[in-house]
């Protein structure tokens, strides 16, 4: 069994990846982390370019922390970091390709909108995704 745990940048409690991480570990489970850095539309001048670093180093950071979540469970995990526009497109990419057979992931990111019940990324992964989906609360 393969689980793809999609880590949130903004997210610093990792409730999606302990909870993976524990599946993972009672299954013998593989486990994977993927943490996409948003990155934005426009990113012709230098300007975005440092953006772009600076995403790229929180969504590192972020991994970091993830993995730590995941060693406490008592499993070392994969990672995986990608930037662009679209995180959804590169989860649901990454759970085609990897073969995976769950997807884990948080309702909504700390950014979110508090009205909004799920993100717009647990949204599309969960209509677009090629497996089942599990969306921690
Ligand atoms: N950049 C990302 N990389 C990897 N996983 C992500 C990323 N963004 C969101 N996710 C996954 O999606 C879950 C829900 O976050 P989502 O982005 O859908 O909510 P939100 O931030 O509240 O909404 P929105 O992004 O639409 O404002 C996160 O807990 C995480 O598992
Ligand atoms: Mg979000």
């Amino acid at each position: 069994m393969k689980i793809l745990a999609a880590v949130d940048p903004s997210d610093t409690m990792h409730l999606p990846v302990k909870r993976a991480a524990e599946m993972a570990k009672k299954e013998g489970a593989e486990l994977t982390l993927l943490c996409v850095a948003e990155v934005v539309e426009d990113l012709e001048t230098g300007y975005g370019a440092r953006v772009t670093d600076a995403l790229r180093e929180r969504a590192a950071k972020a991994l970091g922390a993830a993995q730590a979540v995941a060693k406490a469970a008592g499993v070392t995990a994969k990672e995986q970091l990608e930037s662009g526009v679209s995180p959804e497109d590169f989860i649901v990419d990454a759970a085609k390709k990897g073969h995976f057979d769950l997807i884990v992931m948080g309702t909504r990111g700390k950014k979110g909108a508090a009205r909004l019940l799920l993100g717009s990324v647990a949204h599309k992964v969960i209509t677009l995704a090629p497996c089942s989906v599990l969306v921690v609360r």
